[in-house]
This record gives structure tokens, C-alpha cells and sequence, in this order.
């Protein structure tokens, strides 16, 4: 293995421990630097670690020694940071949404293209076991032909537990921009990229409470809609039924379905990395072994393909990331109009991961 790739990060909030942790087992990745407008919580955040440096966010851009500049800033702000990033010369690696709209991400991948620098992005949980072992039974021709996929997410909202939920409420939130990351990065994983869809959306309540952490109790205003339906039509001509919900209470929807001419499969949650692929038969429903994906993986693992050859495609990568922001965008868009609405763009399946007993 060669050098390791160093890593700098730049917003150091609820989601930041995650990345730190993945980064400190991976010896592909080193953490060199981290950022926040809040230095305050950017040191808090890795006081667990020995030599990391917290640095103003120009500063960082700045440093030689930050190969990829890792994004973890509120949906908003991610293209501002990213194309920080790409100016200073450096690849860079966001939280999902890859940006807040298709036209702020299509500057960041313009401008990504013209300095020669790589963009990836999350959601890498697809490159886990779960969704990995889907993709490689139906690339074995184990359900046949696919027809169909169902994909659920409901939950009455992340303001129940996150101390800042304000950004799930705003243009770049929502259930869909936050959560169809996940499920649509692995149905695009599973099924191939989408032509067109249809949709059907609302917004229940006005306002949101926050339930913990010391703004609790503080109202905050709900400016997209909360609950969205969809049908992706994939170019492949399989249909996937959308719904994705702050508004529900609960269900015992699987996550994710889908049906093909000779059997159906029960795929795990996209949002984690593993969890139980089941397969129909004749006599009932059957696990499926681990066959494909990293085993115990952790969120940052989309970053070990920095280390990757530069004319490799990233497997979290920005043109599948842009691919699933515009799919979401579009069905916003269809559920505004009442029209099935086209997909402008298109992206390769990314390529599968092998079995990988070990991330390292
Ligand atoms: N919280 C989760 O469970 C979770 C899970 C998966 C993905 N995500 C994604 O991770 C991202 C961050 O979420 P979070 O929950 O950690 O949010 P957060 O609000 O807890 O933290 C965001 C941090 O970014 C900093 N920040 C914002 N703008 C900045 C800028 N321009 N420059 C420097 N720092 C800036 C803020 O000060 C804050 O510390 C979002 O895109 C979210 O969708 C969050």
C-alpha cells in the first residue's frame, strides 16, 4: 500500500464522530485537519485523536498536506465549501446532498472537471454488505429480469433527537434530499440510473418542535414538504414506487423490495451497511449469505477510492451523486406539476464491491 490519504475535514457536527472513527481504523486514510465556523465544537470533536490539527476553513484549503477535503457541512453549505475546496487544488468528499440544487452541484462538477480534481460523495452505505449482496443476486440472474422495486422511509421526523434540526426543514432538507440519498443510490445501484417520474407530495404541519439538546422546546418553520411519493421509471424500464416520510409514525414496510420475473428480494436499510438479504422461493423466504460489499464498514469508507489510481470513477462518486440529486429534484418538481417529469442525466452503475472481509 502506498501513502495514506490525508484528510481534512471542515464541519465538525452530529454526524463528524462517525467519519472520525472510520478514518482512525482505515490505514488508506489519515486525518490531518479539521475545520468548523465553530472551532470551539471542531476541537471538542477530536479531542479523541492525537495530532489533528483545528484550523480556520481557509486555512485548511490552504495546508499542502490535505490531499481530500472532506465535506460534513449543513446541505447548504456544502457547494460553497466544495468549490473552496476544488480552488485551493484539492479532491473533495461531501455529505449528502452533493448540493442543495442540480445547478449549485453542476458548478461544483465544472469546476471539479476544469482544475482536474475528483468529487465523491456520500451516501457509501451502499458500498457495505447489504445492498452489495442485492446487486450481486440480481447480477447472478437470481431473481431474473428486474420488473420492480418498493423503497419506504417513514419516520414522524428527525427533530425528535437531532440538538439542530433546522436544515432538515429548509430547501436542501426534507425527507426526500435528506433520506433519498440512501434509497436512491442503492436503486440506482441495483436497478441502473432513472429516465423519468411521476410524483405526489404535501407538508403537514407548519411548524416543527425540537426534542433535545438545549434548544429544546423551540419551534422552528417547515419550508418543503414532508411527505413525497414517487415512480422512478429506470432507463432499464423497471418502475420503483418512492415514499419518503417526516411525517409518518412508523412501518413495518421493508425498506427496500424488488421483484423480478423469477423471485423477489428483501433488501436492508441503505442507510446502514449491512443487515439480511432475503430471497422468495418455493418454500418461503431464505437468507442470502454475505456475497459482495465491505463487511463492517463505517461511514467515510466511499474515501479508500481516493486512494485509487485518479482514472478510476469513484464508487461514491459525484456523477452518480448528481444523477440521484437529480432524480430527487425531478420528482420534486413532477409532484409540483402534477406531469411525469424527464431525468435530464444518466450515470454508469457503479462498479460493485468484491467481498471484502476487512475494509483495510
Ligand atoms: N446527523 C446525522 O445523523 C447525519 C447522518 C448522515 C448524514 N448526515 C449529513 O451530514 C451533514 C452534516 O450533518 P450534521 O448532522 O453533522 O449537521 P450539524 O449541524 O450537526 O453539523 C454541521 C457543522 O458544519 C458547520 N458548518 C456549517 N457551515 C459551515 C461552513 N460554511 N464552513 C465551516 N463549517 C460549517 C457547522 O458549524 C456545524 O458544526 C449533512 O449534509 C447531513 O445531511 C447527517
Amino acid at each position: 500500500m502506498g501513502q495514506p490519504v490525508n484528510v481534512g475535514v471542515v464541519g465538525c457536527g452530529a454526524i463528524s464522530a462517525q467519519y472520525f472513527q472510520t478514518i482512525d481504523r482505515l490505514p488508506q486514510l489519515r486525518l490531518v485537519a479539521v475545520a468548523d465556523l465553530d472551532l470551539d465544537r471542531a476541537r471538542e470533536a477530536v479531542r479523541p485523536y492525537a495530532g489533528v490539527d483545528v484550523l480556520g476553513v481557509a486555512e485548511l484549503m490552504a495546508d499542502p498536506r490535505v490531499d481530500v477535503v472532506l465535506n460534513l457541512t449543513v446541505p447548504a453549505a456544502h457547494a460553497e465549501v466544495a468549490l473552496q475546496a476544488i480552488a485551493a487544488g484539492k479532491d473533495v468528499y461531501c455529505e449528502k446532498p452533493l448540493a442543495a440544487t442540480t445547478a449549485d452541484a453542476a458548478r461544483v462538477l465544472e469546476a471539479a472537471a476544469a482544475a482536474h480534481v475528483r468529487v465523491g460523495c456520500a451516501p457509501d452505505t451502499v458500498l457495505g454488505t447489504g445492498t452489495q449482496t442485492a446487486r450481486n443476486a440480481i447480477d447472478d440472474g437470481l431473481i431474473g429480469s428486474p420488473i420492480a422495486a418498493t423503497a419506504t422511509m417513514m419516520t414522524p421526523g428527525h427533530e425528535r433527537w437531532h440538538p439542530n434540526p433546522d436544515f432538515y426543514y429548509v430547501p436542501g432538507g426534507g425527507p426526500l434530499l435528506d433520506m433519498g440519498p440512501y434509497y436512491i443510490s442503492s436503486l440506482v445501484t441495483l436497478l441502473g440510473p432513472v429516465a423519468s417520474v411521476i410524483g405526489a407530495a404535501s407538508r403537514t404541519r407548519p411548524k416543527r418542535t425540537i426534542g433535545s439538546g438545549p434548544r429544546q422546546g423551540e419551534e422552528i418553520p417547515v419550508l418543503v414538504d414532508t411527505h413525497v411519493t414517487g415512480v422512478l421509471v429506470h432507463a432499464s424500464g423497471a418502475l420503483s414506487t418512492l415514499v419518503m416520510s417526516f411525517d409518518g409514525v412508523a412501518t413495518k414496510a421493508p425498506n427496500i423490495e424488488v421483484h423480478g420475473e423469477k423471485g423477489s428480494l428483501v433488501v436492508p436499510d441503505p442507510n446502514h451497511f449491512d443487515g439480511t438479504v432475503l430471497i422468495s422461493g418455493k418454500d418461503g423466504w431464505r437468507e442470502l449469505p454475505e456475497s459482495a460489499g465491505y463487511v463492517g464498514a463505517g461511514r467515510g469508507v466511499g474515501l479508500i477510492d481516493f486512494a485509487t489510481p485518479a482514472d478510476k470513477e469513484l464508487r461514491a462518486g459525484g456523477s452518480l451523486a448528481f444523477h440521484v440529486l437529480d432524480v430527487m429534484e425531478s420528482l420534486l418538481a413532477a409532484a409540483g406539476s402534477g406531469t411525469a417529469v424527464t431525468v435530464t442525466s444518466t450515470c454508469e452503475r457503479p462498479r460493485p464491491v468484491a467481498l471484502h472481509s476487512s475494509v483495510s
